[in-house]
């Protein structure tokens, strides 16, 4: 491998104009993550406190090892929905090591809303298991919720991905071995009752947890009977009477070293074996991101120079340099763990997509995962490519990453725009994660072509049918289109939204790959198959 030359002049009008509008984006970005971490209103989180409970991210931190990362997932989930009431969607998820063992970490934020469910926190909580699917992990469930948001009943519990769909996925974790374990550390109510009873082993509170089906007001509507809580589904009833827990914690803390203690008896995951170094610093230090990515959006940024702020000693065993140059491959290595790197460096052609193809087969029958940075417009067009057949050979691009037997991780670095971001594993191919970069855009096509895109269809409409068009209607046409692209092709729109895993920074971007791929290897990667290739 070889050490990438950069090209970076840190003394250029460019570079310093770039550093500048990308801080400006980090700025905002930490803003808002500082206002969404702090979960409900005050009131509610000292409510909270005065039930001597520990809030969702300080249980986290106690559940997982000491002085051990966790990778929190879509923490903006729901972020400008809702007026803000429902920071975070009123749930914390993600990956941490308890007793050395990754798993999936599924809390309830009690302070935001009693940590009911609306639509987002669905898709955060059923995303999370997925994750805990496709990886082979336990998941660690610390419930305190009053289920579902009942004023949105028709958007969180009929569909096959509502509220049900939780429980499904425990059943179907549970079978495939992947532990399922619950805290119950506050209410359980009606369906999220479930989510104790599904489990593999269950601890419940003291004068705490709660797990009912029906809560004392539906039990007084529907029978007459007057019951608390307590003697209804509480810490003592559970443990003694009704068996749904197992375990009877005398607080928050107990809970959680009983849950440790859980992990002791588990059998360690048969790993994917992967040749893994020490790790080493990028030779071209990551905090200099924010100067190379181009703040117009209409020029390229380089990939070589963000390969080289990522990878171990800015090295990198490149696949093709000479060929396809809008398609960067090529091997390297990020703290440690081996990669293959699939970068764009503009649209995308017929042979840069046979390179691409080319290359995830290397990474396949290599076993080595695959690491797509998307920064793409999308395929070429025009009657020259279309006549060539493009289609083909974009399908074959398709078919290899749709059918990739390693893991992939897709970071979107810069805009993610129609079939491009079906040929660099979008989310609809099933990248183990995918992030954006704060300042990343995710459409259709951009907001410019969608408004002539539009404004020739409605053109060649109205001529057809004799009418002259108005420019001015045409033009504010455009303008509303423009103005809907912006606002719903921001990174914070799709991560409000769980079309992605979170907004990192571009300065994190080492340690979560590092961690999404040490979160892989615990479900041993498939053996190399294709489709049907057009040829
Ligand atoms: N749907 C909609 N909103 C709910 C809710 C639900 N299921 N449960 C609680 N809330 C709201 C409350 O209205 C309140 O909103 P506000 O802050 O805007 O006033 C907020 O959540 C906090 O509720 P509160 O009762 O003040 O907090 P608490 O900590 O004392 O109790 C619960 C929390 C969840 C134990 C309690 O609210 C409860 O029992 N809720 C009903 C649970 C239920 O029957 N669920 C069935 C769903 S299938």
């Amino acid at each position: 491998m070889y050490t990438i030359p950069t090209h970076a002049d840190t003394s250029s009008k460019e570079y310093k104009d770039n550093k500048r509008n990308y801080e400006g984006i980090l700025e905002r970005h930490r803003s808002i993550m500082e206002v969404v971490m702090r979960g409900g209103p005050k009131q509610a989180i000292e409510k909270h406190r005065s039930r001597a409970k520990l809030l969702a991210r300080e249980r986290i931190d106690l559940l997982i090892d000491p002085g051990t990362p966790f990778l929190e997932l879509s923490t903006l989930a729901a972020y400008g929905q809702y007026d803000d009431s429902f920071p975070g969607a009123g749930i914390v998820t993600g990956i941490g090591v308890i007793h050395g063992r990754e798993s999936v970490i599924i809390a309830n934020d009690a302070t935001v809303k009693g940590g009911t469910y609306v639509k987002e926190t669905i898709r955060k909580h059923i995303r999370a298991q997925e994750i805990a699917m496709q990886n082979k992990l336990p998941c660690v469930y610390m419930v305190d919720s009053g289920g579902v948001f009942l004023p949105n009943q028709a958007e969180v519990f009929p569909d096959r991905d509502d509220f049900g769909r939780i429980f499904y996925n425990q059943a179907r974790l549970s079978a495939e071995g992947c532990p399922q374990i619950a805290l119950v550390m506050g209410s359980c109510t009606a369906g999220g009752a479930y989510i104790p009873a599904m489990s593999d082993e269950t601890i419940i509170v003291k004068n705490q947890g709660t797990i009912f089906i029906g809560g004392p007001p539906l039990v007084k509507a529907a029978t007459g009977e007057v019951v608390t809580p307590e003697e209804l589904g509480g810490a003592e009833v559970h443990t003694t009477r009704s068996g749904v827990a197992d375990h009877f914690a005398e607080n928050d803390q107990h809970a959680i070293s009983i849950c440790r203690s859980i992990f002791e008896t588990l059998q360690p995951a048969s790993k994917q074996p992967l040749d893994i170094k020490q790790s080493e610093e990028p030779q071209y230090d990551p905090a200099g991101l924010p100067g190379i990515i181009q703040a117009d959006p209409k020029k390229q940024t380089d990939p070589y120079e963000i390969i080289a702020r990522l990878t171990d000693g800015s090295r990198f065993h490149e696949f093709k340099t000479r060929y396809a140059t809008t398609l960067v491959t090529g091997f390297a290595r990020i703290m440690g763990y081996p990669v293959g790197i699939i970068a764009n460096n503009g649209v995308l052609f017929a042979e840069s997509s046979l390179k691409g193809t080319h290359f995830i087969q290397l990474c396949n029958f290599r076993k080595v995962p695959i690491l797509f940075l998307q920064n793409i417009t999308g395929f070429m067009v025009g009657k020259v490519y279309e006549n060539a057949g493009l289609a083909r050979d974009g399908a074959k691009l398709v078919h290899a990453v749709a059918n990739a037997s390693v893991p992939k991780i897709t970071i979107i670095t810069g805009g993610s725009y129609g079939a491009g971001n079906y040929a660099m594993a979008g989310r609809a191919f099933d990248p183990h994660f995918l992030f954006m970069w704060p300042g990343a855009r995710i459409s259709v096509m951009g907001g410019q072509q969608a408004a002539m895109v539009l404004a020739q269809v409605k053109t060649d409409q109205l001529e057809a049918k004799g009418i002259k068009p108005d420019p001015r209607e045409i033009e504010e046409m455009k303008n509303t289109i423009l103005e809907k692209y912006e606002r719903e092709g921001s990174a914070y729109f799709s991560s409000s939204r769980l079309w992605d895993d979170g907004i990192i920074e571009p300065i994190q971007t080492r340690q979560v790959v590092a961690l999404t791929i040490a979160t892989s290897m615990n479900k041993p990667y498939g053996e190399p198959r294709s489709g049907v290739y057009r040829m």
